[in-house]
């Protein structure tokens, strides 16, 4: 099975056996840039919008569940300029969403957290996901100031502190208990994990989720990534055949 896309025939989709639930690593925003001259930033404006388009298609294909990665626990390494403008994005995306939620009717839930953020951003992800979470249909998931080491750890301390307190029990721990301790807890784990870019790892993304997701790896940068591009890897993905584990 060909890892890479392959972009010479056209996208075959079965739309009544789409994956539930579809992941993306927004990657390649500053290299789209850097080829145009542009600073890193305009790349992450441009892959904002493209997060608004393939958002909005993945509800009237009816995806049940997109998940993003953001801004990763690792991104605040990145210059004060570029955490800036990526937090500014998300700020404008998300008083955007507010403002047309009767409209658009998607679910918004953010995993990662939050607590670092500022106050005000804080206060915006917190209103998203009040006021969405009576919508059914499409979920979308920010990750944001997430890591997949990072939530297992406070997933691990969560348990650990339920059992200190008799809220739970050693003996009882599975891996169903244990999920319901991630940030993902009632959300299904991704069937298909898009990373654009070029770039073939998981940059610690959905560690826990992704035990038996298929990849889809494709050169495209993630400002150019379109609707066919999503397409393409929801065909290659039914093409696979997903034996967890067994024969
Ligand atoms: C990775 O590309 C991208 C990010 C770290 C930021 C992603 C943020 C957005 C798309 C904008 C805000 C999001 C929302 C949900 C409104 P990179 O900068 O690592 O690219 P490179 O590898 O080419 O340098």
């Amino acid at each position: 099975m060909a890892l890479f896309s392959n972009k010479s025939r056209p996208a075959q989709v079965d739309f009544d056996h789409l994956p539930r639930h579809v992941a993306i690593i927004m990657d390649g925003n500053g290299r789209w840039a850097r080829k145009r001259g542009l600073p890193r930033t305009a790349g992450h404006g441009v892959g904002a919008e493209t997060f608004r388009t393939i958002a909005t298609y993945a509800k009237e294909i009816g995806l049940e569940y997109l998940s993003v990665y953001a801004f990763s626990t690792e991104n605040w390494k990145r210059s004060q300029d570029e955490v800036q403008a990526i937090m500014g994005l998300l700020k404008k995306y998300l008083l955007e969403a507010i403002g047309q939620m009767e409209r658009d009717r998607v679910k918004m839930e953010f995993f990662g957290d939050l607590s670092r953020l500022s106050p005000e951003l804080q206060e915006l992800c917190q209103r998203t996901r009040e006021i969405s979470k009576r919508y059914e249909g499409c979920q979308v998931n920010i990750c944001l100031n997430y890591g997949g080491r990072d939530e297992i750890l406070r997933a691990a301390r969560a348990w650990q502190e339920d059992c200190a307190a008799g809220r739970a029990r050693p003996e009882d721990l599975d891996e169903s208990v244990f999920s319901g301790y991630l940030f993902s807890k009632s959300v299904p784990d991704p069937d298909l994990i898009i990373r654009p870019s070029g770039e073939v790892r998981t940059s610690n993304f959905l560690l826990w989720q992704s035990a038996y997701s298929e990849y889809y790896f494709t050169d495209v940068l993630w400002p150019d990534f379109s609707k066919n591009d999503l397409l393409e890897a929801i065909a290659v993905y039914q093409k696979r055949s997903r034996r967890f584990g067994g024969v």
